[in-house]
């Protein structure tokens, strides 16, 4: 109801002031939660500008706090940033945890990303908030508060996959850019762009993991009619250590070197795939006229069905009417 929604905002709201005032004020913080972002390169201004904070290592430091200050245990509960046990007690879920707020398309607060400190691979390297009734991940975009102005004025936005891909774009000068946080692209956060502007451009890490999720998520943004073009970065890099290393100048330089044209880069990359095999080059073909039967603008389908002929060494008329049977299927 809208009631419990607004009580699950504030209770949001207070949590990531609290967060910043653990980060910023207190000796564990300080000595924990500041010191890794600014080891991770982040200044000041970047840490207080996306709030920024820090969750303390107690079993239930936070939710007793939460408890002072007057919230309800229930709507801590709801928020997920506390759990409780089967008698009652309220412990907290992101102990000990550098916290990233995630901000609605308004600025209001819905949930958080919590990273642990130390690269243990036995941990979950983030933890998000659970669903709630104000936190729908698959309507959610972080960044987006931030970046929704820039990304009307350019006309571009850029996809990135985390967190802090995010932040160390926007602090190098580049704020067009919003992170789907790990999960596959969905359909509505794809509108949440379309809203302000037709043309994406996504960018990947440099890992197998990296290509892959880029690869699954895209068609649905071609069904949504958007221009999408993709960038990968050298192996082992992703936007953040990019970023962190090159100037403003030099990052822009690199996109517009190394951005191409989604389908055209799906067809090159199944085409190497493929080698000389000719079963798995057929199913390759369907796997990228699949791509192109997606985009509802019927002369770009023309164009790429074209272009696709070339790269992939087949003849127009075999993709033509693989691509009319696959319309077909669709209707
Ligand atoms: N992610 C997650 N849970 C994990 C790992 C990743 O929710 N256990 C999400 C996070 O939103 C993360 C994004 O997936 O930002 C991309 O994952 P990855 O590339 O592994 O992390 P980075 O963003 O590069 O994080 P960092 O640089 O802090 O290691
Ligand atoms: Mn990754
Ligand atoms: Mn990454
Ligand atoms: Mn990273
Ligand atoms: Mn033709």
């Amino acid at each position: 109801s809208a009631d419990v929604r607004e009580s699950l905002y504030l209770v949001s709201e207070y949590a990531k002031k609290y967060f910043e005032t653990q980060l910023h004020e207190t000796e564990q913080g300080k000595a924990i939660g500041l010191t890794y972002f600014k080891e991770r390169g982040f200044t000041t201004d970047t840490i207080k500008k996306f709030a920024l904070g820090y969750h303390p290592d107690g079993y239930s430091t936070f939710s007793e706090a939460a408890k002072k200050a007057g919230y309800n245990p229930d709507f801590l509960v709801g928020t997920g940033l506390s759990i409780a046990r089967d008698n009652g007690e309220l412990i907290d879920r992101f102990r000990g945890r550098v916290m990233f707020p995630i901000l609605s398309m308004s600025g209001r607060t819905l949930g958080f990303g919590g990273r642990i400190l130390t690269n243990d691979k036995k941990a979950a390297k983030y933890l998000n908030s659970p669903e709630s009734e104000i936190y729908y991940k698959s309507k959610v975009l972080y960044g987006i508060f931030y970046a929704k102005q820039a990304i009307a004025k350019q006309d571009l936005c850029y996809l990135v996959e985390g967190y802090t891909d995010v932040i160390q774009m926007h602090q190098a000068g580049i704020e067009n850019v919003v992170s789907s946080s790990g999960t596959a692209l969905t359909s509505e956060q794809i509108r949440l762009i379309n809203r302000l502007t037709k043309n994406i451009t996504v960018l990947f890490d440099g890992d197998a993991a990296g290509l892959r999720a880029a690869l699954r998520g895209i068609d649905l943004i071609l069904e949504e009619g958007m221009n999408v073009r993709v960038c990968s970065f050298p192996d082992g890099e992703d936007p953040d250590s990019f970023a962190r290393k090159n100037s403003k100048e030099d990052i822009e330089a690199y996109f517009a070197a190394n951005a191409k044209d989604f389908i055209r880069f799906k067809a090159s990359l199944l085409m190497a795939e493929a080698k000389n095999d000719p079963i798995k080059k057929a199913d390759l073909i369907r796997d990228i006229v699949q791509s192109i039967s997606k985009i509802p603008d019927r002369i770009q389908r023309e164009i790429y069905v074209q272009e696709c002929a070339q790269i992939m060494e087949i003849s127009e008329q075999v993709l033509v009417s693989t691509l009319a049977q696959m319309l077909q299927k669709d209707l």
